[in-house]
């Protein structure tokens, strides 16, 4: 059916037809969005425009369409635009929105236990290409991903970072080492077990990924165990909906003071929305959390409740995808989303972890690069 476009009778909204689908544009918007050389620079595609540079009032006298594209004119430029269909029903707001409390993406899957980790081969991604970008679209997808025939030398895992963007240096430096230490700043350069937790929850803005990379795990035990936060929010809005909107509606408070010279403190929520309801971070950490002082009163106890169901379930075994890294293995975990664990090790053998910090805009950016790469070519 062809493409048909109409006007009100304002000239405020434009109403366009397009593959069966109706949708109307507001004319400041399509204003905004005008696709022109002289509003969008032709080089980067950055908006060469203000929103101050939008006459007030601005509407459109004409609208018709040109073969699959729609052209309009603004008044009171005069000004003649035109607008692919295509583009059009791509950029369509006029549509349901989700407004849910803790929705996903689609591009999210949430999983559990029986979600074999996905595992991908150091030497395939490094050429790039198809294996690069199922790796990056794995931890986009799934939240982690690990990597198997790596090298055993110190610092391979900063080459991890930099096959998709850059390492995010912190106090712990470019990057750190996780074995058991005399006198550690830190519990995690112990031979306990650690509770399953996001890194670094008192920085704010947060690591967004962190890579863990093995070089020596003779160790008895010290498995790494990885839990899904978005599943465990999950189950708690479905089994506990004001214990939900609890930890997302009060912050939590985040502290880390363990090493001379650092006072790391954040306030932020352990389940993070985005305005619209859109599950977006969790921050769990028992050993980093402070005291708690944005509850009110009478919440206080219906919030510890929650606190403590959130943590049932990420505690529970049904929950966790657990694996034993060898020399050369590493794992990457988006850290707004997926907790590690680590069981607790001991007695002869050693245990060698590196760790180091990273963003997913660099890993997301790679990742659609590739992905327009293949669509370009199929
Ligand atoms: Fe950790």
């Amino acid at each position: 059916m062809p493409s048909s476009v109409t006007l009100d009778a304002t000239g405020n909204v434009l109403t366009l037809d397009h593959d069966g689908a109706t949708y109307r544009f507001h004319a400041v918007w399509l204003r905004d969005n005008a696709l022109d050389p002289d509003t969008r620079a032709p080089g980067n595609g950055q908006r060469l425009i203000t929103i101050g540079d939008i006459p007030e009032g601005v509407s459109l006298s004409a609208a018709a369409m040109d073969g699959d594209s729609v052209t309009v004119t603004f008044q009171p430029e005069g000004k003649t635009v035109s607008y692919p269909c295509a583009w059009l029903a791509q950029n369509a707001y006029d549509r349901d929105q989700r407004s849910d409390l803790g929705w996903m993406d689609d591009t999210v899957t949430t999983w559990d236990s029986s979600q074999e980790a996905p595992s991908f081969d150091w030497a395939d991604v490094q050429q790039g290409g198809a294996s690069k970008r199922d790796w990056l679209a794995a931890v986009a997808r799934l939240g982690f991903a690990k990597l198997t025939n790596g090298p055993t030398t110190e610092g391979a895992l900063t080459d991890v970072a930099d096959m998709f963007g850059y390492v995010r240096e912190t106090n712990y430096g470019r990057y750190f080492e996780v074995r058991t230490e005399v006198n550690p700043t830190n519990l995690a350069y112990t031979g306990l077990g650690l509770q399953a937790h996001t890194d670094n929850p008192y920085r704010d803005p947060v690591p967004s990924l962190q890579i863990l990379y093995c070089l020596e795990n003779s160790a008895e035990g010290g498995d790494s165990i990885v839990v899904d936060g978005f599943r465990a929010a999950e189950r708690l809005r479905d089994d506990n909906p004001e214990g939900f909107a609890l930890l997302a509606g009060y912050p939590a408070r985040f502290e880390y003071k363990g090493s001379d010279g650092v006072c790391l403190r954040s306030r932020r929520p352990m389940i993070e929305l985005s305005p619209d309801g859109q599950l977006i971070g969790i921050r769990f950490n028992n050993r980093s959390s402070a005291p708690f002082v944005d509850v009110p009163f009478d919440k206080m106890e219906a919030y510890y409740a929650a606190y403590r169901q959130l943590g049932d379930y990420i505690d529970d075994p049904e929950m966790g995808v657990a694996f034993k890294l060898e020399p050369g293995e590493s794992f990457i975990v988006d850290n707004t989303r997926v907790l590690h664990a680590r069981k607790g090790y001991s007695g002869a053998g050693s245990r060698w972890l590196q760790g180091c910090y990273a963003d997913k805009d660099g890993l997301l950016s790679t990742l659609a690069v590739l992905s327009d790469v293949r669509e370009a070519a199929e």
